[in-house]
């Protein structure tokens, strides 16, 4: 029967845009979040996401009424229990993540797979919260989830067959192409990536260029579609300082230390475009 119903465990930008996306398929989706502010705020972002397309022509009110007629808001996690997949999207902290799948676990059917969409951590060690590590699998979206073709699918040691497949044959059907990558730190997405961003914020700690120029540089000289250090705020610096503690930590290599002005933003509460300020300043 394949799945025909999902759960999204946090409804920020990244839970928010799973939740299109899997709606957008055919998917019903519960959305659920720790308070009724949060989850519909993020049921909120879906729609204003939706109204661009219409502005567009790419999409018209009734396909916008019937795809947000099948996402429902939740903040109860008891909600959950029936969903074929249950997909974690809650910020990137090990102790949060491993309390969440254990209570999933608790509470929902023996049958639901519990993807995550972590970033960069173990998905062994996060299968270890449950007593089901044959049915959880990382499924990593890119931001923004509904224009990124990439899936990551991360397999646990435990992870079944069976638990790939049906993932991997989701990914498809929501018009993702999916890439199998090995449990290790960052996977290939991140590992990748954050070293890059991290680099460009050591350019600016360093005084060699301003963010604007190290943006300039990227986009222009290598084709990127937005500079890095405009990227990372587009992300979230948090989220950015979290990979790369990760990436420090699990290879022990000192090429992975997080850059001081990073830390330094984060520390300051400049989290990027979620917070209105980050390298940059957004009205
Ligand atoms: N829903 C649906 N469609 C959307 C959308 C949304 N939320 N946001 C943008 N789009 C569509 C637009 O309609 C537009 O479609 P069109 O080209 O057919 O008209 C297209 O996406 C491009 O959008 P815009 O014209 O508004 O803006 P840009 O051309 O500046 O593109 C961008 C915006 C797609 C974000 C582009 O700048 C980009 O690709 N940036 C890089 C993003 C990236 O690298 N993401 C990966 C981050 S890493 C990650 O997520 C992993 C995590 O673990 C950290």
């Amino acid at each position: 029967m394949g799945i025909q119903t999902a759960a999204v465990l946090g409804a920020g930008q990244m839970g928010s845009g799973i939740a299109q996306t899997l709606a957008g398929s055919g998917i019903a989706v519960l959305l659920y979040d720790l308070n009724r502010n949060a989850a519909a705020l993020g049921l909120k972002r879906i729609g204003d996401s939706l109204n661009l397309l219409i502005g567009k022509g790419k999409m018209e009110d009734k396909q916008r009424s019937l795809l947000l007629s099948r996402i429902t808001i939740s903040t109860e996690l008891a909600d959950a229990q029936a969903a074929d997949l249950v997909i974690e999207a809650a910020p990137e902290r090990m102790a949060i993540k491993k309390e969440l799948l254990a209570e999933l676990d608790r509470v929902c059917s023996p049958h639901t797979i519990l993807a995550t969409n972590t970033s960069s951590l173990s998905i062994t060690e996060l299968a270890s919260a449950t007593g089901r590590p044959s049915l959880v699998i990382g499924m990593h979206f890119m931001n923004p989830v509904p224009v990124m073709p990439l899936v990551e699918i991360i397999r646990g040691l435990e992870t079944s067959d069976a638990t790939y497949d049906q993932i991997r044959q989701l990914s498809l059907a929501i018009g993702k192409t999916p890439v199998e990558v090995r449990d290790f730190p960052g996977f290939v997405s991140n590992r990748i990536l954050m070293l890059m961003i991290n680099e460009a914020i050591f350019t600016v700690y360093e005084g060699v260029a301003t963010p604007e120029a190290v943006d300039e540089v990227m986009k222009l000289g290598m084709k990127h579609p937005m500079g890095p250090i405009a990227l990372a705020d587009f992300i979230g610096l948090d989220t950015c300082l979290a990979i790369m503690e990760t990436l420090h930590h699990g290879f022990g290599d000192s090429k992975y230390r997080p850059c001081p002005l990073l830390s330094q933003h984060v520390k300051a509460g400049w989290l990027g475009r979620k917070t209105g300020r980050g390298f940059y300043i957004y009205p």
